[in-house]
């Protein structure tokens, strides 16, 4: 018999399609030389509801263990995403925040990338971060932070002190939070009876089109369709309004929630409803079939770097990501496969990657000199990062790409 569990949206029977095995905690850098017996692993798995159709995560991680004053992501790492949320920012201040004394509030406002922009703009903002160390960047950039995970108490205190808010904005932070019905309901408190909650996040769509496996990890607990969403916000007193489709991480997509009946839902909520009922995304045997294929890439990579091994070729990891550690962990990729993985960001920089133990060193290790080929983990970044580094291409050096299937460019 398959696995289930109750559905962290619905309470529905959510039925098992793929399990990963055990996995470390993806953003978990590990100290040299610290005792392995250390290291935290858990279970991780993935399936779907059989009532509201939420894809999710069968088990989860507690929060503190993976949100906390070392939490290493920074957000700014990426100049493609400070000019995401810069625009972002931008066409807010022209339309939703375009009324008088406007206030807004950002759920896992990580450095301060997105709020900084408002802040800027003398907009009345809070962000909202429960990891202590990005929290503090953006307080240094002039962002008001509060210190805190946000669910229906926050809310409630934030409404108290501030009062509700015209705009109520998450990205990449909703997907990360199983404990739905505080959150809706803290928003449904908090948000302004004609204010929106817009957020962004990795779209189950794109995740199955293109078998973008490595977006499952710990962190992502939930893979959001525009029909998921829109039956988790009607049981919340709350309304899909609008979709937008985006390029970033891989594919995402940004729902836009009001108050249930005060705002008309744009025709591409129905478009989009359309597009994944066709393309049946949450049918379990779509899923399955999703399994097989990544089960494919597994075997393609690791018969790669082998045969790249033996062949006496180097071959190093290129963006320390956290979803690096599903395809690591999965693949049972070590340093015979691997040597190292470069990355841009200061706390993962001397450490080991969660798990698999691949040393993560700085930018400049990987033209000292360029290995054969590159594993480009941080593929949602594959423009920006194949372009700032030409010079590899141009040395002879060709990228190993593994989605949507395993090639080398
Ligand atoms: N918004 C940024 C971006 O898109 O780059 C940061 C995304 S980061 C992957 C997820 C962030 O959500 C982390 O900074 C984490 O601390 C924060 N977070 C996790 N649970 C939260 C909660 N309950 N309330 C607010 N933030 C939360
Ligand atoms: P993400 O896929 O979760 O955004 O993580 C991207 C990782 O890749 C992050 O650790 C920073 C790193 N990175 C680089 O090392 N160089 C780069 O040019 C970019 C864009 C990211
Ligand atoms: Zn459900």
């Amino acid at each position: 018999m398959s696995n289930t569990t109750n559905c962290r949206v619905c309470n529905g029977t959510v039925g098992e399609f793929f399990d990963f095995g055990r996995q470390p905690l993806s953003d978990a850098f590990v100290e040299p030389g610290a005792d392995p017996a250390q290291e935290f692993f858990y279970r991780l798995a993935v399936g779907v509801c059989g009532s509201c159709a939420m894809v999710q995560l069968m088990e989860e991680v507690p929060r503190d263990r993976m949100f906390h004053e070392a939490y290493p992501y920074h957000s700014s790492g990426s100049a493609v995403m400070r000019a995401h949320f810069e625009e972002l920012a931008k066409r807010l201040l022209t339309t939703e925040l375009a009324r008088e004394d406007p206030f807004v509030v950002e759920l896992g406002c990580n450095d301060g990338v997105m709020l900084k922009a408002l802040a800027d703009a003398g907009v009345r903002h809070l962000g909202v971060e429960p990891s202590g160390g990005v929290a503090d960047v953006a307080a240094l950039k002039g962002v008001r932070v509060r210190k805190s995970f946000f669910e229906e108490q926050t809310a409630r205190e934030i409404l108290a002190e501030d009062g509700p808010a015209d705009v109520i904005y998450a990205a990449n932070t909703l997907c990360h939070i199983p404990y739905m019905g505080s959150i809706l309901a803290g928003v449904k408190a908090l948000l302004h009876p004609g204010g929106v909650f817009v957020f962004e996040d990795p779209y189950l769509g794109d995740i199955i089109a293109r078998t973008s496996f490595d977006q499952i990890y710990d962190e992502h607990f939930f893979f959001f369709s525009a029909s998921s969403v829109r039956a988790m916000a009607a049981a919340h007193g709350l309304e899909l309004v609008d979709v937008e489709r985006l390029p970033v991480h891989g594919g995402e997509v940004r729902y836009t929630l009001a108050h249930a009946g005060a705002r008309t839902p744009s025709d591409a909520v129905a478009a989009l409803v359309a597009e994944e009922r066709a393309a049946a995304i949450d049918d379990p045997a779509t899923l399955r079939a999703f399994g097989e294929r990544v089960l494919r890439i597994r075997t393609d990579l690791v018969a790669l770097l082998r045969r790249l091994r033996e062949e006496g070729s180097v071959v190093v990891g290129y963006g320390a990501t956290a979803k690096s550690a599903t395809v690591t962990n999965f693949c049972g990729i070590d340093t015979d496969l691997v040597a190292y993985v470069c990355d841009s960001t200061p706390a993962k920089i001397g450490r080991l990657t969660p798990g698999a133990h691949l040393p993560v060193r700085e930018p400049a290790a990987f033209a000292a000199p360029y290995p054969d080929y590159a594993l480009l983990f941080a593929w949602n970044h594959a423009d920006e990062i194949m372009a700032k580094e030409q010079a590899f291409r141009d040395a002879g050096g060709r990228w190993i790409r593994y989605v949507p299937d395993v090639h080398v460019v």
